[in-house]
């Protein structure tokens, strides 16, 4: 079926309709997929784990939703378990990443606001980031393309150049809380933050008395080869927004942070209906259990290093169409040369049986579920060669 009129129409779809997974595959008419996508970061364990189909459905035939004004007993285990793999001291779940991102933006100007610094309220934000579609959302990333006919912005955020710690510098005030960073951008193109960045950003953040916050609901919950992003750079946030991979496919979200941090959310100052439902914490539960089994994250890391080295042989034999290969991990990008639309290389992977995500800059997304190994990998970039092969310029 082709997409229904009586959809408002925000968003632009390829024209093919999946009618299941399995594993790293997506099956349509018949024909099997290699699903290097995963719903844009979100399929951590593939479609349809059976340890994942195993807990909502026995969380289904037991309890759906109870209101947050009662104890939940899978809210309380997940919640602990989250935490004690993290930095953190306290988790706010909700149901997507940009609701994430609010928690973040209202925690920050709360945290001063206890402390009789109402007016320490802006948030320093970098050019390129994506953070949502909500009206804070948007103004915080700052990017024209997303706040285009819904301004007035919210106000309370300096954006300034990613990457460019002069800029952070400067652009620090009186009035400055916080600072939230995409630190790989997926959106804008898979692009990394340099670690000395990431590190001067601690130091100026704990020189002025800021909070760091991370948005990872793309490059969070396992998709660096590190449960965390902030690992990988090698330092710890104040506060983590994450999403996507949290529970491979079932809408959830979460705020992670420092009891200092989150010194300000205290009784009734933030709230939600359905976050940390008990079927999202069931799903969630199982997808961590899986990841934290003993050489979950040595498998990935191996296979994301020979994935890459496998784009890097294809960018040497392609090198008219492949500009670079960037990205950490199983977040990673193919940047495409300007001669030919991203978009039409992930239509034509599509039409040989690998799907992957456009992103900003030209670039192509792979970002396979967590769970693929050498044969999927061979598989993919045999589909990639066979595609860039078929190119007419
Ligand atoms: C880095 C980042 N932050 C926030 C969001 C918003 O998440 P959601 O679409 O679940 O609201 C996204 C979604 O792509 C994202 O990639």
């Amino acid at each position: 079926m082709t997409t229904s009129s009586k959809l408002l129409p925000v968003h632009k779809r390829f024209d093919i309709t999946f009618s299941h997974g399995e594993g790293v595959y997506l099956f349509a008419n018949g024909k099997k997929y290699l699903d290097f996508g995963a719903g844009i970061a979100v399929n951590a364990l593939g479609h349809c784990h059976p340890k994942m189909v195993e807990a909502l459905t026995n969380q289904a035939k037991k309890l759906w939703h109870v209101s947050n004004i009662y104890n939940v007993n899978e809210l309380n285990k997940y919640a602990e378990d989250l935490t004690s793999k993290t930095f953190a001291d306290y988790v706010f779940f909700c149901n997507s990443g940009a609701e994430s991102i609010e928690c973040v933006i209202k925690m920050i100007r709360r945290h001063f606001y206890v402390k009789n610094q109402p007016n320490k309220n802006r948030i320093i934000t970098f050019t390129g980031a994506f953070h949502g579609r909500t009206i804070a959302t948007i103004s915080a990333a700052g990017k024209k393309k997303y706040i285009e006919g819904f301004e007035p912005r919210l106000d309370g955020f300096d954006n300034v150049e990613f990457g460019n710690i002069e800029a952070v510098r400067n652009a620090i005030t009186d009035n400055t809380a916080g600072i939230l960073i995409e630190p790989i951008q997926g959106e804008e193109g898979i692009k990394v933050c340099d670690k000395n960045f990431i590190h001067e950003l601690r130091k100026l953040a704990d020189e002025n008395n800021l909070l760091l916050a991370f948005d990872e609901v793309q490059c969070g919950m396992g998709r660096t080869g590190y449960l965390f992003a902030y690992e990988y750079f090698g330092i710890k946030p104040d506060i983590v927004a994450t999403a996507k991979a949290i529970a491979g496919g079932f809408p959830l979200g979460a705020c992670l942070a420092t009891k200092e941090a989150a010194s300000g959310m205290t009784l009734g100052v933030h709230g939600t209906t359905y976050g940390g439902n008990p079927l999202a914490m069931s799903v969630a539960q199982a997808v961590l259990n899986e990841i934290s089994k003993p050489l979950f994250f040595d498998n990935l890391r191996k296979n994301a290093e020979e994935l890459k080295y496998e784009l890097e042989k294809l960018k040497i034999e392609f090198p008219s169409l492949i500009d670079e290969i960037r990205g950490v991990g199983l977040m990673l990008g193919v940047k495409i040369n300007s001669k030919i639309e991203n978009a039409e290389i992930v239509k034509n992977l599509i039409e040989n049986g690998l799907l992957t995500i456009p992103a900003g800059e030209n670039v192509i997304r792979i970002l396979p579920p967590l769970i693929i190994n050498s044969q999927h990998i061979k598989e993919a970039c045999d589909k990639i060669r066979k595609t860039l092969n078929e190119v007419k310029l």
